[in-house]
């Protein structure tokens, strides 16, 4: 299995002096191709800075990430741009679309920005449309679709340039029960037919229940991992259960 994700050892550190947060803690993790990923961890544990830092969105203050061979800490601007928009796909909880341009529109902004030709485009965007059962609403503006919807659009405009890495923060936050679900069907065939491979925060048992292997973090620490292996995703989601009820504090917040 080839190696496409290589965190190692990273610290992030937020203010200056007198007044810092250590967010990440020495952290050292690695994901290989075709894994589907699950962070979890109590609320300002640093799952969203871990994801921001691996996206190339904040920058680490000690370590390393390689991704694909290439060590990101080490790019430059230019080059970090076109890293970002060849190799990641990014689903943000708040959707992130457009209100002027159509499903349609949005899903090809991220293949226009790579000149890719219009008949490619179009097709392209067709099919992954069809494989997330959006097809109906690409012509459709943001605001004439409901949010699990959206959430559909903005996950056909993260995979449609088929990224080495897709990073997804709370992707189901603002779901309902049967959004949730639909988005992450459309997780698992990716991740299953296409091996894609997937990163994905997420406060949720259910939704983490989806990854093959998950990550806890606690004060900037990996506290633990587990791994499904061959269970079923219920018997998965039990076991999830539990070392949330461990991770102690409140666990409310954590469900
Ligand atoms: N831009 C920033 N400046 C200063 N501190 C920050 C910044 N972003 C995050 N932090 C701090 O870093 C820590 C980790 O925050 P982070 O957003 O990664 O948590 P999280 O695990 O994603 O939490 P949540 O589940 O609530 O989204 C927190 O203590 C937070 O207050
Ligand atoms: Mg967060």
């Amino acid at each position: 299995m080839q190696n496409i994700l290589s965190v190692e050892k990273i610290e992030k550190y937020y203010g200056n002096k007198g007044n810092i947060t250590k967010a990440i803690d020495n952290i050292s993790f690695k994901v290989n191709q075709g894994e589907f990923l699950g962070i979890m961890g109590p609320s300002g544990s640093g799952k969203t800075t871990l994801l921001n830092c691996i996206s190339t969105i904040d920058n680490i203050t000690t370590g390393n990430i390689i991704i694909n061979t290439q060590d990101i800490t080490a790019l430059k601007k230019k080059a970090l741009e076109e890293f970002r928009r060849d190799e990641l796909g990014f689903i943000f909880q708040d959707f992130n679309l457009l209100d002027t341009l159509t499903a349609y529109e949005n899903i090809a902004l991220a293949l226009t920005i790579q000149r890719r030709e219009v008949r490619e485009i179009d097709k392209l965007i067709k099919d992954v449309a069809r494989k997330l059962e959006i097809t109906e609403m690409l012509g459709k503006f943001p605001f004439q679709m409901s949010g699990g919807q959206k959430q559909r659009v903005a996950c056909a405009r993260a995979i449609v340039t088929e990224p080495s890495l897709i990073l997804a923060d709370e992707p189901t936050g603002a779901l309902d029960s049967k959004s949730s679900r639909l988005l992450l069907d459309s997780f698992e065939k990716l991740n299953k037919e296409f091996h894609s491979t997937i990163l994905m925060v997420t406060h949720d048992s259910f939704t983490a229940s989806y990854a093959n292997r998950i990550l806890f973090i606690k004060d900037g620490r990996i506290f633990t991992e587990l791994i499904r292996g061959n269970e079923t995703r219920k018997e998965f989601f039990s076991k999830i259960i539990e070392v949330v009820t461990l991770l102690g504090g409140d666990v409310g917040n954590v469900l």
